[in-house]
């Protein structure tokens, strides 16, 4: 089975080496917790070093202003699009308006509409056989949910999941963190793997851990591993936990940035 490596220092190793190739993994988070890095990380080093070309698709923030953010982790995703090694597309916001509108008019049960569903997959897959891209992340699929109806998301959710594990691409998609812990989003249960970043505090200081909630076929990791945000990206400690007595350690160490872990994830912060 082909795995596709991630790249980001430190996180592979969670999860056999890398995700299983075309699967659709579900990238979940609250805000600032570094989703879009992540993502970007994932095509930069896919194209870098894996040679792997890669689609990056926005539904918020414009191409410059990534380029912009992207930039301060040394990444020249300007030069990437330049080479045709990257694509980066703003899913049309004005199809989705009328999306709306249409939508907000129709009788309650009425059939979903699904246009600009059709027209944001065509935009993509357009994209994808453009350069052969291999690898795809979106962000984030939150903005997909534009009916208040629950139903309605549903469909709307299930329809473009099910067209975007046709496009023989590895897929991240991003998702904002889910209010209620008591109900999982269609999407959790639909991708293949679902990993959650998450901020918190510990005495004082932020601390910041990935957990892989699922990742199907795949012997994955199960305990909260810290992470930080560098100005080379993400970086994971898949050795250290960031709860119990191994936080401490973790949270002085890591953030005097006095060590890094190594690509294999064998490093260890302490000793
Ligand atoms: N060079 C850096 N060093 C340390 N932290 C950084 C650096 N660059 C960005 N950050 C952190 O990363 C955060 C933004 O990350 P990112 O945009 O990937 O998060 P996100 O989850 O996509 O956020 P949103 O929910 O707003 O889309 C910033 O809020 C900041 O805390
Ligand atoms: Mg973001």
């Amino acid at each position: 089975m082909a795995r596709v490596p991630t790249g980001i220092p430190g996180f592979d190793p969670l999860i056999e080496g890398g995700f299983i190739e075309n699967d659709l993994i579900l990238l979940i988070g609250g805000p600032g917790a570094g989703k879009s890095t992540f993502g970007a990380q994932y095509l930069y080093e896919g194209i870098t070093r894996y040679g792997e070309t890669g689609v990056y698709i926005t539904f918020e923030e414009t191409p410059a202003r990534i380029m912009r953010n992207m930039w301060r982790h040394g990444w020249d995703l300007e030069r990437l699009v330049k080479e045709d090694k990257l694509r980066i597309i703003r899913a049309d916001p004005i199809a989705y308006e009328r999306y709306i509108k249409k939508n907000h008019t129709q009788e309650p049960g009425a059939e979903t509409d699904t246009t600009t569903i059709e027209t944001v997959l065509r935009q993509i897959y357009a994209s994808i056989r453009e350069i052969g891209a291999k690898r795809l992340f979106i962000d984030s699929m939150t903005s997909l949910k534009i009916t208040p109806d629950p139903i309605n998301i549903r469909y709307i959710i299930l329809e473009f999941i099910k067209n975007i594990e046709t496009f023989d691409c590895t897929t991240l998609v991003t998702s904002e963190l889910n209010n209620d812990p008591e109900h999982f989003s269609v999407e959790e249960y639909l991708a293949e793997g679902v990993i959650c970043l998450k901020v918190f505090r510990i005495g004082g200081e932020r601390i910041r851990s990935v957990e892989i909630l699922k990742m199907r076929g795949t012997k994955h990791d199960e305990v909260l591993r810290p992470y930080i945000m560098t100005d080379h990206g993400i970086v994971v400690y898949p050795l250290q936990s960031v709860i119990g007595k191994e936080a401490d350690v973790f949270s002085i160490e890591a953030f005097n940035g006095r060590r890094k872990p190594d690509e294999t994830g064998s490093h260890r912060l302490t000793g």
